[in-house]
């Protein structure tokens, strides 16, 4: 039943897109739907026989369609609790890289939100990828990791910055095993966290360890409480931006319980969006799958700038615009971004806004 509902409104969101893109199309000069209200009055419903029928006012249900509240855990964080601490320790040591120079924490720094705050993030040599550094707060939530989605969790995505030649350039997977071999401070907390294992300092290991710890990064938020009933959690500005956020068509794509993290969309889906990443082609080949990436989480979302797979875009303010425009088509003015600014804020965690 769920799965038939979420799929009727995916449908009719790409119905509404697709004329909403036509009308563009054919009135060059701009009609009313071009260069329309920024949203702060009819959105998606009514005008267009959208989804919500002109509703102003989100009522429960339909909340419970786009959004789900944090659960407490995806851990047992007691009888994980080894096998924790040993992937935190890890995730911070700057052993793991060929020059003792840079640890995950250099790129998903915790005290900063899980990223670095920069475009693209400089490797053991100072050399930059391609794309910007997601945060790893929320990520194990996330149906796969990488902008791409190449690695299914997060254990398997902890293997690959290791051995990446630009990012900690250890050599080999036996490189890292001997190294770690050769630290006195491992032997005994990678046994306690693989007790039955004989030869427990393994590769794979370092991502089973680094893993769980990922697994414990959730951070609830006030929209958590609103959505777990808490009506006050929220104030005037930021339910404003909610419904926009809905209404809109934002909350398409940038559903679920990160608010994104849960599918591949195109970016310049309605208005083409110049990039020569071609995302997740990149892994499955497909020319459908040219310029798509994983909607990223919008969690912790105003704290994680630049933004976008190549962090060239340095404001929330801009991102805003960018998205509905390229992928709804729709021009939007200050109020829509201030409102929705201020809903996204309410999705940093608590007590760190
Ligand atoms: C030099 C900077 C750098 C280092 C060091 C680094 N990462 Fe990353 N990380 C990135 C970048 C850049 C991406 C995105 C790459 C892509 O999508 O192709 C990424 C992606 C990720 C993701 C995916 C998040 C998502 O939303 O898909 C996770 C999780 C992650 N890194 C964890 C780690 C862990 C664990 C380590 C240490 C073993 C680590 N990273 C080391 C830069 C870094
Ligand atoms: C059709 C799906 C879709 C819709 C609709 C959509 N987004 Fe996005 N959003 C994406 C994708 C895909 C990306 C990643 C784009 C990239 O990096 O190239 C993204 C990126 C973002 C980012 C930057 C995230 C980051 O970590 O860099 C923000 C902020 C954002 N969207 C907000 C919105 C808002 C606000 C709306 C409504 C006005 C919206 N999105 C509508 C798919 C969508």
């Amino acid at each position: 039943m769920k799965v038939f509902l979420f799929l009727a409104l995916i449908v009719s969101f790409n119905s509404y897109a697709q004329s909403n893109h036509d009308h563009q199309d054919k009135s060059k000069g701009g009609n009313q739907h071009g260069e329309m209200h920024d949203g702060d009055h009819h959105g998606m419903g009514g005008m267009h026989g959208g989804m919500h029928g002109g509703h102003h006012k989100l009522d429960k249900t339909t909340l419970k369609q786009f959004f789900e509240p944090l659960p407490a855990s995806i851990i047992d964080e007691k009888k994980n609790a080894a096998l924790i601490t040993l992937g935190k320790k890890l995730y911070s040591d700057t052993r793991l890289s060929v020059n003792d120079t840079i640890s995950c924490n250099s790129c998903h720094q915790l005290n900063n939100f899980g990223v670095d705050g920069q475009p693209t993030s400089p490797g053991y040599e100072g050399k930059r990828g391609g794309r910007n550094s997601p945060t790893t707060l929320n990520a194990a939530l996330h149906i796969a990791q990488f902008w791409d989605g190449r690695a299914k969790d997060v254990e398997e995505q902890a293997l690959g910055p290791i051995l990446n030649p630009i990012e900690m350039g250890m050599p080999s997977e036996a490189a890292v095993v001997d190294k770690l071999k050769k630290i006195d401070e491992y032997k005994p907390m990678f046994a306690e966290a693989f007790k039955d294992e004989k030869d427990p300092i393994q590769y794979k290991n370092i991502g089973k360890a680094i893993g769980a710890f990922e697994r414990t990064l959730l951070t609830p938020s006030r929209f958590d409480d609103f959505l777990n009933g808490d009506e006050k959690a929220l104030n005037d500005a930021e339910k404003r931006g909610l419904q926009k956020f809905v209404h809109m068509g934002c909350a398409n794509c940038h559903n679920g319980v990160a608010l994104g993290g849960n599918s591949y969309k195109k970016i310049g889906l309605v208005e083409p969006y110049e990039t020569s990443d071609m995302g997740r082609f990149a892994v499955t080949g497909l020319e459908t799958d040219k310029k798509v990436f994983k909607v990223p989480s919008l969690r912790n979302i105003t704290k994680t700038g630049p933004y976008f797979h190549d962090g060239s875009v340095k404001t929330l303010d801009q991102a805003i615009e960018e998205m509905a425009e390229h992928q709804l088509g729709r021009k939007v003015g200050p109020g829509f971004i201030e409102d929705v600014k201020a809903f996204l804020g309410s999705l940093t965690a608590k007590g760190k806004e």
